[in-house]
């Protein structure tokens, strides 16, 4: 009964509400590790690397943006919270993209469980809304899994790592539509 008036003021329950505005503090998190990240490469000497989380970081600022654009949308309120500084230390250019890989997996989690929710309270608007985040989360861990491997490949190799900062360097993606 009370999801069916839900429905009828297409408003969204409150605990989908708090969990979307809780997925505005990971996409914003993963932002700020982003950038975190685009700093310590840039301090190891990697400018293609840096380049490469730099544009993650605007990519995740946009992800955090679709959802507060989707939360005003169905009439409901923001609620940003505290951002935690990112966990980085002496980091190597194979480490950076294992940690990069392991937050993507977390965030893929993060959007399964919304998706979850969204099906249990029959909320179709937001079903539909979180599958390009779905398809997003493929692209993202493929993406961190790709440098791993090609890194793994030239190991120690200077000169490997030096194309791959250079490939690196090429990204200027916006996110997908
Ligand atoms: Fe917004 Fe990298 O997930």
């Amino acid at each position: 009964m009370l999801q069916a008036s839900l429905w009828e003021n297409r408003m969204l329950s409150d605990k989908m509400q708090q969990a979307l505005n809780q997925q505005i503090n990971e996409e914003l998190s993963s932002g700020y590790i982003y950038l975190g990240m685009s700093a310590e490469a840039d301090r190891i000497g990697l400018p293609g690397f840096s380049n490469w989380f730099k544009r993650q970081y605007q990519e995740e600022l946009e992800h955090a943006d679709r959802f507060f654009n989707y939360i005003l949308e169905r009439n409901g309120s923001v609620d940003l919270r505290p951002i935690g500084q990112p966990e980085l230390a002496e980091e190597t250019p194979l480490s950076l993209f294992e940690k990069s890989l392991k937050h993507e997996r977390h965030i893929t989690v993060c959007i399964s469980r919304l998706k979850d929710l969204a099906k249990g309270e029959s909320d179709h608007a937001t079903d539909v809304f979180l599958e390009w985040f779905v398809r997003e989360q493929v692209e993202e861990e493929s993406n961190a899994q790709n440098v791993i491997d090609q890194l793994r490949l030239v190991g120690d190799n200077a000169n490997g790592l030096f194309l791959i900062d250079r490939e690196l360097a090429t990204r200027t993606t916006s996110p997908a539509e």
